[in-house]
């Protein structure tokens, strides 16, 4: 018989994963006080936030079968569908509207839709085989966001975009704290040990900045430079725009904890490993 899933009950969800007594809304955000002057020129934000409006915009496309995954457990189930998703797309309206204000001409619609229509057969990931893992693997999505918003945050010359940049990244830090809880309790139900868990962080680390970010860097390209499409020395620009921007503010410690967590490493080994892997992302960001 297999073991039953304890019962959550207000008791047992720790302090920092109740829900906030009201969740950020896009008015909190003073949309007049945006400096376009200090961004509109900046091409490295530019497609940085371009890009990530269009992908948090699509989180429901790319999600459905994370939710069917675990549609017999309402736990998980609800808060994916109630918390963690209408977030996801809120950063996308977030990230939508100052795109729209910093840089009006892009035609940031139009783009959504023919990068949608050329992402949706993406859509459809594999999902790991055990929930637990699986759990882990989403542990490594939200490291990313937790990370990158943060970065972006910290290099930001516009308080504006500060502001929105650090919301979105403390609701990505406390989705990364509702996976790993989740990821504990398939991991007591599963019996799945590290050696199992370290492949599956590992094959979502690979899968990052992998085709999909091809993908919508290709459409915002196209929208920003018409006529001109993204070959590899364009790419190369752009991402190498991005890198400088972004290397001197990156949280690397962080970024490490974070991928480390889940392997439940104990405190002399977790205090070894952690400098190193920090400086290995330092090198690959972003
Ligand atoms: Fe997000
Ligand atoms: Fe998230």
């Amino acid at each position: 018989m297999e073991p039953a899933i304890p019962a959550v009950t207000a008791a047992n969800i720790p302090a920092e994963l109740r829900p906030a007594k009201r969740h950020w809304a896009l008015d909190d955000i003073p949309w007049d006080a945006v400096r376009r002057d200090l961004v509109a020129g900046h091409e490295a934000l530019f497609y940085m936030l371009a890009a990530a409006s269009l992908m948090e915009s699509a989180t429901d496309l790319y999600t459905a079968n994370l939710i069917e995954y675990f549609a017999d457990d309402d736990e998980i189930a609800s808060w994916l569908r109630d918390f963690w998703l209408p977030e996801e797309l809120q950063h996308g309206r977030g990230l939508r509207r100052y795109v729209e204000t910093a840089w009006p001409d892009f035609p940031w619609a139009e783009v959504r839709e023919a990068f949608v229509e050329e992402f949706r057969p993406f859509c459809d990931e594999a999902l790991e085989e055990e929930r637990g893992l699986e759990m882990a693997s989403r542990c490594v999505v939200e490291t990313g966001t937790a990370s990158f918003y943060t970065c972006l945050s910290r290099a930001s010359p516009d308080p504006v975009l500060a502001l929105l940049t650090r919301r979105i990244a403390e609701d990505e830090i406390r989705h990364y704290k509702h996976f790993y809880r989740f990821f504990r309790k398939y991991r007591e139900i599963e019996c799945s040990g590290r050696a199992a868990v370290a492949p599956a962080l590992w094959r979502r680390v690979r899968m990052t900045g992998g085709e999909d970010r091809l993908i919508v860097l290709k459409h915002v390209h196209a929208a920003y430079r018409p006529g001109a499409p993204l070959d590899s020395r364009s790419y190369r620009r752009v991402h190498r725009q991005c890198r400088a921007l972004m290397r001197p503010h990156f949280p690397a410690r962080m970024t490490a904890r974070m991928l480390l967590k889940p392997l439940g490493l104990g405190p002399r080994t977790q205090r070894l490993t952690v400098p190193v892997l920090a400086a290995v992302t330092r090198c690959v960001v972003p």
